[in-house]
């Protein structure tokens, strides 16, 4: 890649870890760009953090949105070098009581919408020739959650899609993906409780781990494609 700043656009950047992750890589030389869903106040100032981000609205459950997105994004604010995929729903229901509707709502963000933001990516990417992705996914897609199946199952669709797009677009695109534990923003409920306690480190992670992480994926060397860090503390090896 050349020596000017990276573009890279970060969705569902307005709040909590996709507000960390923009105001990292802002503060580390990155050119951010900001995605929102509904919480366009909470991006303008995420915005303003990062020293004066462009701001682009756009619901990701839906493709001719994230169509849309992508090419606004690319006449605004230019090519992609990076996305940070992070934008994700979560809900919490019996699988024998879930509907398709209630698995709709989770799959087509997670890992639709998600798919069709690196494909939209890729293609800007493939035209400069070099790229990076990085898939927020989570320790829900390594290990079992049971009243969580649908979000699991997402998620750990996210993680092959992962694995599975890096092999397709080496060389030039380098997918990798951080899988948070718990990450507490002071509304921890007493599922996030017991899971903390858990926790081998003893304590909830914070949105700068998560962020620190997804900076090491957008500067590491190409060579480390297809790979999947969980910032848990070390919960994962429960
Ligand atoms: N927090 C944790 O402990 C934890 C643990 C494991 C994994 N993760 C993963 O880490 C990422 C961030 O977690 P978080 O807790 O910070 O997430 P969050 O607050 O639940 O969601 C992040 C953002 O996703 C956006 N979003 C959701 N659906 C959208 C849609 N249809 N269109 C556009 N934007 C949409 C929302 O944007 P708007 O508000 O603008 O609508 C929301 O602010 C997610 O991928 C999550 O699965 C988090």
């Amino acid at each position: 890649m050349s020596s000017r700043p990276k573009r890279v656009l970060v969705t569902g950047a307005a709040k909590r870890i996709g507000r960390a992750i923009a105001i990292d890589l802002a503060h580390h030389g990155f050119e951010v760009a900001i995605h929102y869903g509904n919480s366009r106040a909470e991006a303008e100032e995420t915005a303003r953090e990062c020293g004066g981000a462009l701001v682009f609205q756009a619901d990701l459950a839906s493709v001719p949105e994230i169509r849309r997105l992508f090419a606004d994004v690319r006449t605004r604010f230019g090519p992609l070098d990076c996305l940070v995929n992070n934008a994700a729903r979560f809900t919490r229901f019996d699988p024998l009581e879930i509907t398709e509707q209630d698995w709709d709502f989770i799959h087509d963000v997670n890992l639709k919408g998600t798919f069709f933001c690196c494909q939209e990516a890729a293609r800007q990417m493939r035209q400069l020739g070099a790229g990076r992705i990085v898939n927020i996914s989570s320790l829900g897609g390594i290990r079992p959650w049971a009243d969580h199946a649908h979000y699991c199952a997402s998620k750990a669709g996210l993680i092959m899609l992962t694995r599975a797009l890096a092999k397709a677009w080496a060389p030039e695109i380098a997918v990798n993906s951080v899988a948070p534990g718990v990450i507490a923003f002071g509304d921890t409920d007493a599922e996030a409780q017991s899971m903390i306690r858990a926790t081998p480190m003893q304590k909830a992670g914070t949105g700068a781990d998560i962020a620190e992480a997804v900076r090491f994926f957008l500067s590491a060397p190409e060579f480390i494609t297809g790979q999947i860090l969980a910032v848990d503390g070390g919960l994962s090896q429960r």
